[in-house]
């Protein structure tokens, strides 16, 4: 189906992604897949044709998964790491050649040293960060830091409607805390709802192989 903007629809993967929030849907965290703008922005300024190891971590239905399969190199290692099995059999429907598994983003090293991997140049995260207790997020947030090669780059979304929700608030300050460059793209108003994207680099290495302290909740 295409609008009159001549942006394909993607009608079938609204509907199953749809299917996945009904089931589940704090797991889910959204409506619909994000929109191919949000997907340019969480990707914007990436070398993956250079980049060795890339990471996707809960890709859903692959809206960013798409794009950054059409730009990564012939042989770098890209893994996607999705708990909601439905969405992994639409993955592997789209892209069959995809290493995509179903299991937790907190499994993600022992899913890069199945590939003789020890870290990603790129981790794009699209976890439902705000409905996670903040338990959930230090722990997944300890993973990324290990996973993340010291010049890496990791970027997840947020949306601006959500953006007051103590979850919200704490994951914000969870980035602060493992990352000396937080950035923050401007809003994408054509992503329903809009949304924009933090971008994070320059870990504090102080924290990688310790135990990391909570940022706190205020
Ligand atoms: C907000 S949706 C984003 C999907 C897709 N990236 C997009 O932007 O359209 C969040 C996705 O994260 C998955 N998810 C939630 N918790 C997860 C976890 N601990 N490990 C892996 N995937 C997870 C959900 O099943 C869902 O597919």
């Amino acid at each position: 189906m295409r609008p009159p903007n001549g942006i394909e629809f993607d009608f079938a993967g609204h509907l199953a992604f749809f299917q996945s929030f009904l089931r589940d849907p704090a797991i889910v965290g959204a409506l619909s897949p994000s929109s191919p703008v949000l997907a340019r922005a969480m990707i914007d300024g990436f070398s993956l044709s250079n980049a060795d190891t890339v990471v996707e971590l809960g890709p859903g239905t692959g809206a960013f998964t798409g794009p950054i399969l059409e730009r990564i190199g012939r042989l770098a290692t890209f893994i996607a790491m999705e708990l909601d099995p439905a969405s992994v059999r639409t993955l592997k429907r789209r892209f069959p050649d995809l290493n995509v598994y179903n299991d937790s983003a907190e499994r993600m090293l022992d899913y890069l040293a199945l590939h003789g991997k020890k870290r990603a140049k790129y981790i794009v995260s699209g976890l439902p960060w705000a409905n996670l207790p903040i338990d959930d997020q230090m722990r997944i947030m300890d993973i990324i830091v290990k996973g993340l090669s010291p010049d890496g780059v990791f970027t997840t979304f947020a949306y601006v409607h959500a953006l007051w929700l103590p979850n919200a608030r704490q994951f914000r300050r969870l980035l602060k805390s493992r990352f000396a460059h937080v950035e923050t793209s401007p809003v994408i108003w054509a992503n329903l709802p809009p949304a924009f994207v933090y971008r994070c680099s320059h870990l504090d290495r102080s924290l990688i192989g310790h135990k990391a302290t909570s940022p706190g909740v205020r």
